[in-house]
């Protein structure tokens, strides 16, 4: 089942499209950016997110970059934009990736400037393209450890939106309906950004997928009541010891899981992988403004965009926006390149060192 939804294009003759991800579900606009600090403000501001879709943005920021200047100084100019967009959403791992694979070229890189772009883009395009194909292995993977008939809790969005168009935990609960099983999604609704309600009921319920919106709050109850057949989140970096970043309130959810003995799986490429964290202590944790604790703002059903405020004026709010899940919390940790079941050390580094295929 291929996902009717795709959060980004690459035209050569325009630039990069981003679908606005800050107004869905209510209205489907596209944002173009023609520079890598036009990409830069996208990430930023959330027109896209998702860790994969955001590292996509950013290669494809850097051929942009290419493209828009000539002449001395292209390779330091293409330099500077990459610490531009890697300074834009310091947990994802995927963005720093994705760029230090750009890099990489310009470093081998002998022949002219024209020469150089168009070697950009065809690598940005590689990593687009190679994205989904990790997606749609992750999503045959996981698919094997899914009964036949399951309710599956996930949080936040790591769905077509989140990826080049298929997605990470949403991937699996797509393969597992196109393998023929019976699926429905519960979808928490992912305070305070809600990503759950926005974003993934959307897409799911696009695609026809069963799904059933409730408040992160609500989890518990429906554990109790033995709802979910298993949790499946997306992650942002993992760590080498299998903890796992993901969207704050994923730890919750997790816990959870582990005190109902419901299986908790993270989906996610090994693009999300960082070998150079020992532990999840190591995962920079990105602190976002207050005022979307404070406030909600997204598409009123008049298709106008809309803030409201629900909190006293002047008030103290906090908002880190990932949190960290240990690894002792995870029953298996789904790839592109097969499943990571505790020892996470040895697992990990074994597939690590596995053979691209
Ligand atoms: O802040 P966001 O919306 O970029 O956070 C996204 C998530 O936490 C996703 O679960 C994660 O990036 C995995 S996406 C396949």
């Amino acid at each position: 089942m291929q996902s009717h939804v795709k959060p980004l294009e690459w035209r050569s003759a325009e630039g990069l499209l981003l679908l606005d991800q800050r107004i869905l579900p209510h209205r489907e606009e596209w944002v173009t950016c023609r520079t890598a600090g036009e990409v830069a403000s996208a990430i930023r501001e959330m027109v896209v997110r998702g860790a994969p879709a955001i590292g996509v943005s950013a290669a494809y920021g850097l051929a942009l970059e290419a493209g828009s200047s000539t002449g001395d100084g292209l390779s330091s100019r293409i330099r500077a934009a990459a610490v531009e967009l890697r300074s834009t959403r310091p947990t994802a791992v995927n963005l720093q990736w994705a760029l230090d694979r750009m890099l990489q070229l310009i470093e081998s890189h002998e022949g002219n400037d024209s020469e150089l772009s168009g070697k950009l883009i065809a690598e940005a395009e590689a990593i687009h393209a190679e994205d989904l194909e990790a997606n749609h292995r992750i999503g045959r993977y996981g698919a094997e450890l899914l009964s036949q008939r399951a309710t599956i809790l996930t949080h936040c969005n790591a769905g077509a939106l989140a990826t080049s168009g298929y997605g990470t935990a949403l991937g699996v609960i797509r393969a597992a309906c196109e393998a023929g099983k019976s699926i429905a999604v519960f979808a928490d609704e992912t305070r305070p950004f809600l990503q759950g309600s926005r974003l993934t009921a959307w897409e799911l319920q696009k695609d026809g997928i069963d799904v059933t919106l409730i408040t992160d709050s609500m989890a518990g109850h429906f554990f109790q009541k033995k709802q979910f057949d298993a949790v499946i989140v997306g992650a942002d970096r993992i760590a080498r010891n299998g903890d796992a970043a993901n969207k704050i309130g994923t730890y919750t959810v997790a816990v959870l899981a582990h005190t109902h003995g419901v299986p908790f799986y993270v989906a996610a490429p090994m693009s999300t992988i960082d070998p150079s964290c020992a532990s999840g202590a190591d995962i920079p944790i990105e602190e976002r403004s207050s005022a979307e604790v404070t406030h909600a703002s997204g598409s009123g059903v008049d298709g106008q965009l809309h803030t409201i405020s629900f909190a006293p004026a002047g008030v103290e709010a906090r908002h880190p926006a990932f949190d960290v899940t240990p690894a002792a919390l995870i029953t298996a940790i789904i790839t592109d390149r097969g499943i990571a079941r505790a020892p996470y050390d040895e697992s990990i580094a074994k597939l690590l060192a596995a053979p691209v295929v």
